[in-house]
């Protein structure tokens, strides 16, 4: 047969085989369910025939008449494969789809096992949220010999710290390049642990309140995500950090442009202490969002200054400057229409000669941002696509090596403060963070967690079945603000107070103390070493002068960043000889 056999296809091109001539067994194994309910279909209605008044009859007619009519249309629908083969009796596996996750989590995962967080991670949250005991007895559940295991060296002669509300000031260094008016004049006094960005509309109203309750208690600032501020951030007057995506919402013209006059309406708010201007997240960088008109509610409509009803876009890029120079004048311009608020920026890592670009402009401009936040890839979102969340941007700790490295490098370190943030949920987290560069870590997931998240994984669904994540009224009655916003409070404080016993373990007053100096990691079974020696580390002022023996990462794309441009100078990029960020 050269072609086809056209017989074999229907119109529509399926292939119809010719109908197998029946061997034994007749019936195939795989009816066996459909065939029961058939049966059981039969005699029921036998039985009601016989005897009309036996209820019993008459609910299993009931039963095995549904049951055959899920059978009949399992056979004749068209999108499941399975259904059509197993009639009645596929609907389990599906299921069993549907419960695995719970069940997963409950019986078969590990306490170790990150998915993305692990029991151990969650279980720790919740007993510091609820304010129980989190002490263990026998000793440590990690393979202390396993490569990758790491540990802080403790001192022979500990501290004693008053307290745990370890603190830092951003912004307010003098900057003799600025000119007086577009220096920050109202440093915020943070605490080294704060609420990362979450927008309401990703969170519910109640979770909102809750944390910022919970803020307010705590002494810690809560950053409001790129929804802008809502009723619900106002009710309780915890400190916001105010983040302005590439939506401009709260702060937006008609048109989607950036509106001064509306800016200057929020960022004066005296509740309002930061600025930061979202570049990126870590789970979705280089990625816009689209809020479905069908979710843009009053509420949200009202945060936003976007219409009812209507498709709420965030574009992939800013619209109010297209070059690293302009943007520094728009951090600068933010601060000056703030009232001169700490303002500064969020990104995840990508191009390297992109962030260099950046750092090239503040140096041409004399113009720093307060502060820079660093997102890991490991961050979390409402909802992304799967592959921008498992491959897209760089990991926190190259990404923040990076910032921090070419900082020093140009000696602007000490004017501009950096936050983090990616899967920070430990004290020793935080330190850890500390000890790459960090002079505080923001978590997102983790408060989520302490609002009672149980990491169901259904954000983007609207049924989140604690009522974190979900805009549904009756769903999110199950989280009571006055008790979750305690344990916002709880979870900040016990950490806190675990990261101070921390600094004092190791002889320290502050844990901005914390280097790279004092963490170990091990590296094979018989080797370890200080991170120090493993990370890079640039000297202060060294990006200024030669190259020759920076790291790979400066001697290749520093001298291609151009602060008038994202784009990289040379049109073919040098030969790579090291992909890696950091060595
Ligand atoms: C539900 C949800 C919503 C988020 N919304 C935003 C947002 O509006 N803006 C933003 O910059 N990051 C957003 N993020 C990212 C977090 O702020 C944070 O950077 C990231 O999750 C890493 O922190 P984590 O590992 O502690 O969660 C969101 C994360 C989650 C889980």
């Amino acid at each position: 047969m050269k072609g086809p056999d056209r017989a074999l296809y229907d119109a529509a091109g399926t292939r119809r085989d010719p109908i197998p001539t029946p061997t034994f067994p007749f019936f195939p194994a795989r009816y066996s369910a459909f065939a029961l309910c058939v049966a059981g279909l039969a005699a029921s209605i036998a039985a009601v025939v016989l005897l009309p008044l036996a209820w019993l009859a008459w609910i299993a007619l009931a039963l095995f008449a549904a049951l055959t009519g899920v059978g009949l249309h399992d056979l004749r629908q068209e999108r499941h494969a399975i259904l059509r083969n197993y009639p009645v009796i596929g609907h389990l596996r599906f299921l069993l789809e549907y419960i695995r996750p719970e069940m997963r989590q409950y019986f078969i995962e590990s306490d170790s096992e990150a998915a993305p967080f692990s029991r151990a991670q969650r279980s720790l949250v919740y007993q510091r949220a609820k304010g129980e005991p989190d002490n263990r007895p026998f000793g440590t559940q990690l393979n202390v010999t396993l490569s990758g295991y790491e540990w802080i060296n403790h001192s022979m002669q500990p501290t004693t710290l008053a307290d745990h509300d370890f603190r830092i000031v951003i912004g307010g260094t003098p900057n003799p390049a600025t000119p007086s008016g577009f220096t920050c004049t109202q440093p915020y006094s943070a605490s080294v642990f704060n609420i990362s960005a979450m927008s309401f509309g990703a969170l519910s109203a109640n979770a909102v309140l809750a944390l910022n309750k919970g803020a307010k208690m705590g002494g810690f600032a809560h950053d409001t995500g790129e929804g802008s501020i809502s009723q619900h951030h106002r009710v309780h007057g915890g400190d916001l950090i105010w983040e302005i995506g590439s939506g401009y919402f709260g702060c937006r013209n008609d048109d989607g442009s950036f509106s001064d006059d509306r800016f200057v309406v929020n960022a004066r708010d005296p509740q309002v202490k930061m600025i930061e201007i979202k570049l990126s997240q870590g789970a979705k960088p280089g990625h816009g969002g689209v809020l479905p008109g069908p979710k843009v509610t009053a509420e949200i409509s009202a945060a936003r200054g976007v219409p009812v009803g209507i498709d709420c876009i965030s574009p992939s890029s800013h619209s109010a400057f297209s070059t690293p120079v302009e943007m520094m004048h728009f951090v600068a311009k933010l601060r000056e229409l703030s009232g001169g608020k700490p303002t500064g920026f969020k990104l995840c890592i990508g191009h390297p000669w992109e962030w260099f670009a950046i750092v090239k402009a503040m140096l041409a401009t004399g113009i720093t941002p307060d502060f820079i936040v660093v997102d890991g890839a490991e961050g979390g979102t409402g909802a992304a696509p799967v592959e921008f969340i498992d491959h897209v941007g760089a990991p926190l700790q190259e990404g923040l090596l990076l910032v921090h490295n070419t900082l020093v490098g140009v000696g602007l370190r000490s004017r501009v403060k950096i936050g983090c943030a990616g899967k920070v949920i430990t004290a020793f987290d935080l330190a850890r963070m500390m000890a790459l560069g960090a002079d505080w870590c923001n978590a997102g997931r983790g408060f989520m967690m302490a609002l009672g998240c149980i990491q169901a994984q259904s954000c983007h669904t609207g049924h989140c079945p604690t009522g974190v994540t979900t805009q549904d009224p009756v769903r999110q009655q199950a989280l009571v603000v006055p008790d979750k916003a305690d344990r916002v409070r709880n979870f900040h404080r016990s950490t806190l107070h675990a990261l101070q016993e921390l600094v004092q373990a190791a002889g320290l007053d502050h844990p901005q103390q914390i280097t790279a100096h004092h963490i170990v990691r091990r590296i094979s079974d018989t080797e370890v070493r200080l991170l120090s020696n493993l990370i890079m580390q640039v000297r202060p002022g060294a990006l200024l002068g030669p190259l020759d023996h920076q790291h790979t990462v400066f001697r290749m794309y520093w001298p291609l960043a151009d602060a008038q441009s994202f784009q990289p100078m040379a049109q073919d990029l040098p030969e790579p000889v090291d992909h890696a960020l950091a060595a």
